[in-house]
Parts: structure tokens; C-alpha cells; sequence
């Protein structure tokens, strides 16, 4: 068959990589899926940056829309990020013309999954988005395919790999807070504003897909408790070492008698714990299964080579012909989320 025509928008920390990546390992990526997938299209603002790649024999867009809209791509790369705008637009108008997504932009699906997720499975496009979700770790085909006979009880974990490495860092180092951020944002872990990490909406937005997931609800990420990490001073984590504990931003969403409680704030866990462990840019996430109990996964949840593994994972699922419905199950069919009480402890 002829080759997947694959179109990038957005060539910033993770659309450079994908880029690069499926130039490396296309040959394997063909032989995997049964299906060779090629570049053929580009879009970012800027024609004149070095990308660490030529982009001379690719279609040039500096307007997402209108790539997603004549582009002749097979597949539609979203890596510009934002929750609305040009990002919004351009898989709107991508999904219309049934054209396969692919993203990595969590704000976008915590804001407008569930219609994102309509629109894909009336034009029988898909939208598939294991990036956005703690970066090279494959939660998202986890909870969507590998634990569809299990009714999920609770799933949580750090997600956000810039606060991760952040408090890692203070602790470990004794650096302060600005210089561990600024550290994190020349190395891409960081959100363009990166106030969306520290603040909590980042781990928020992460969360509420994976409730989403694990919970066939609508996505709800406003109903989310979130406190962020702005407030934790060296002084905290020195006083948290000397109890026996280290400080982690958690996401925790549950099943309660009451309804589901979803929450996001610094924690307390005691050193001896596997959670405890997870130091620097590593995201781990734990999920507790009816009939496979508890499952852990760890590994790096920013940086653009790590996020571009996912973003290709995507396309290869493509290539291969599968088509999962977008949250695990229709978009018709997913209920209202219902917010517990909350019950933090
Ligand atoms: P980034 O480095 O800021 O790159 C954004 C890219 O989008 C740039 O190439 C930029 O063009 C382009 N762009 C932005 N606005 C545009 C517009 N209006 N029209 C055309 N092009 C536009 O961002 P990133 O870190 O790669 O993140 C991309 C997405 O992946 C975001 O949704 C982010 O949340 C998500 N994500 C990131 C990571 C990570 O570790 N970085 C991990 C997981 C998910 P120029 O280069 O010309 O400025
Ligand atoms: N800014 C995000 C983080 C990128 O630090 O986790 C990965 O989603």
C-alpha cells in the first residue's frame, strides 16, 4: 500500500522530535504496523528556524487551519498547544474532512475532549493522544485497551514531570525553586506558560482524562480540588526529610459511595514508598484493576524525544488499522461525571 502522508503542526520541543524520529526509525515503523508513514507536510510560524532537520522538500504552512484544511495528509499531528485557537481550529477542521489526529495537548482534551471525541467518530477519524498523558509512558492504551475487563477503583500518580524534577531538585541539591523552573524550561519539560505546571493545571488536565479513561465519564477537569507547588519552600521539604517523608505533586482520582473524587496537590509520602522514588522528569502512575489488582508505570513524562515515542506510537497504531473509540467507549455513551465529597487524606 502507499505510504501514510503524515502532516506536523507545531515543530517546537516535540514536533522537532517527531519529525526526526520517524525520518530514524521509519523503516521499522513499516515493517511494525504493515503500513510505511511519511512527512509530507509541516506548519509552525517561523520558516527560517533551525529545526535540526530540512524542511525544504516539505510542504510549508504557517497557518495550522489552513493545513488541516488542504493539506493532502492521511494523518494530522497537532503539537502547538492551548486549549482553543489555532490548536482547537486546526483538529476541527482536520477531523471534519476525515483526517486521523493525533496530539499530545492535554489542555485542548481536558477542555474539549468529549465533543473532540464526537466529531471524531462521526467523520470515523481517529484521535488518538497517548502524549498527552504523562509523556513516554503508555497510560492512555493502558487504561483504553490493556484494562478494558477490569473496573478501575482509583488511578493516580505524578504527572508532570517539570514539578517532578522541580522538587527533586530542591531536595537533592538545595537549589531554589526559579532556577530548578528556569532549568526545566530550557530543557522543554515546561508548558509554554509554565504557571499551568506549578499551579497544578497541567497535573489537572492529565488528571481528568485519566478519570475519563478509567471511569467512562465525561471529561470534567474543572470539578478538580488543585493546588500546585508554588507554595513549597526548601524549609517544607527539609521539614518533610527529617519526618521520614518526601514531598511529591500527586493526581488522585477514586471511586467513592459517593462519586468520583479527583484532586491534585503536594503529598506527604513516606520514603520507604516506591512513589517516594520517582525522581526528576520520571512520571509514574499507578492503576487498581478488579480482576489485575494494582499495575505501576514509570518512565520520563516530558521532553521531546520521550513525548515523541508516544506521538509515534499513535501513528503506527494507525498505520496499522486500529480504531479504538476515542475515550474507551462512544462519546454518547460515556456518563456525567459525579464529584464525591471530598475526603483527602
Ligand atoms: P513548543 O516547543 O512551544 O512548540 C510549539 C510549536 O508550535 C512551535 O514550533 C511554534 O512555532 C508552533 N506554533 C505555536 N503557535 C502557532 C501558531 N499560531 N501557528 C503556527 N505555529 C504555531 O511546544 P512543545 O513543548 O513542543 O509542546 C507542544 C504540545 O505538546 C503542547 O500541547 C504541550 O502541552 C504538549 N506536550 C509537551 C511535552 C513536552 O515535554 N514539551 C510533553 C507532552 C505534551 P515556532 O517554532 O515557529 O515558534
Ligand atoms: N509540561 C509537562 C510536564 C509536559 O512537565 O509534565 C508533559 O506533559
Amino acid at each position: 500500500a502507499e505510504a501514510l502522508k503524515v502532516g506536523v503542526a507545531g515543530l517546537g520541543t516535540v514536533g522537532a522530535s517527531v519529525v526526526q524520529l520517524l525520518a530514524k526509525h521509519g523503516g521499522q515503523i513499516a515493517r511494525k504496523s504493515g503500513r510505511a508513514v511519511t512527512v509530507t507536510a509541516v506548519c509552525a510560524r517561523d520558516r527560517n528556524k533551525d529545526r535540526g532537520f530540512d524542511v525544504s522538500s516539505l510542504e510549508w504552512f504557517s497557518d495550522p487551519v489552513e493545513m488541516a484544511e488542504k493539506a493532502e495528509v492521511d494523518i494530522f499531528v497537532e503539537l502547538i498547544g492551548g486549549d482553543n485557537g489555532a490548536a482547537e481550529e486546526c483538529v476541527r477542521a482536520a477531523l471534519q474532512r476525515g483526517i486521523h489526529v493525533v496530539t499530545a495537548n492535554k489542555a485542548l482534551l481536558a477542555k474539549h475532549g468529549v465533543s473532540l471525541a464526537g466529531l471524531a467518530e462521526a467523520n470515523n477519524a481517529c484521535l488518538n493522544y497517548e502524549a498527552a498523558v504523562a509523556g513516554g509512558i503508555p497510560i492512555v492504551k493502558t487504561l483504553r485497551e490493556s484494562m478494558a475487563g477490569n473496573d478501575v477503583s482509583r488511578v493516580y500518580g505524578i504527572l508532570n514531570g517539570t514539578c517532578n524534577y522541580i522538587l527533586t531538585r530542591m531536595e537533592a541539591e538545595g537549589i531554589g525553586f526559579e532556577e530548578c523552573l528556569a532549568d526545566a524550561q530550557r530543557l522543554g519539560y515546561a508548558e509554554a506558560d509554565p504557571s499551568f505546571d506549578i499551579e497544578g493545571n497541567d497535573t489537572a488536565h492529565k488528571l481528568a482524562i485519566l478519570t475519563s479513561l478509567a471511569f467512562g465519564t465525561k471529561i470534567s477537569s474543572d470539578d478538580i480540588y488543585m493546588e500546585g507547588i508554588t507554595s513549597i519552600a526548601s524549609a517544607d521539604i527539609e521539614a518533610a526529610d527529617e519526618l521520614g517523608f518526601r514531598i511529591k505533586l500527586l493526581g488522585v482520582a477514586q471511586r467513592t459511595e459517593t462519586g468520583i473524587e479527583q484532586r491534585v496537590h503536594p503529598t506527604m509520602v513516606p520514603k520507604s514508598s516506591a512513589i517516594a522514588r520517582i525522581d526528576g522528569v520520571l512520571n509514574a502512575v499507578a492503576v487498581d484493576g478488579d480482576y489485575v489488582g494494582e499495575i505501576v508505570l514509570v518512565g520520563p513524562g516530558a521532553g521531546g524525544d520521550a513525548t515523541a515515542s508516544s506521538v509515534v506510537a499513535d501513528i503506527a497504531d494507525i498505520a496499522r488499522g486500529d480504531q479504538t473509540p476515542v475515550l474507551g467507549m462512544p462519546a454518547a455513551d460515556l456518563k456525567e461525571y459525579q464529584r464525591a465529597r471530598m475526603r483527602m487524606h
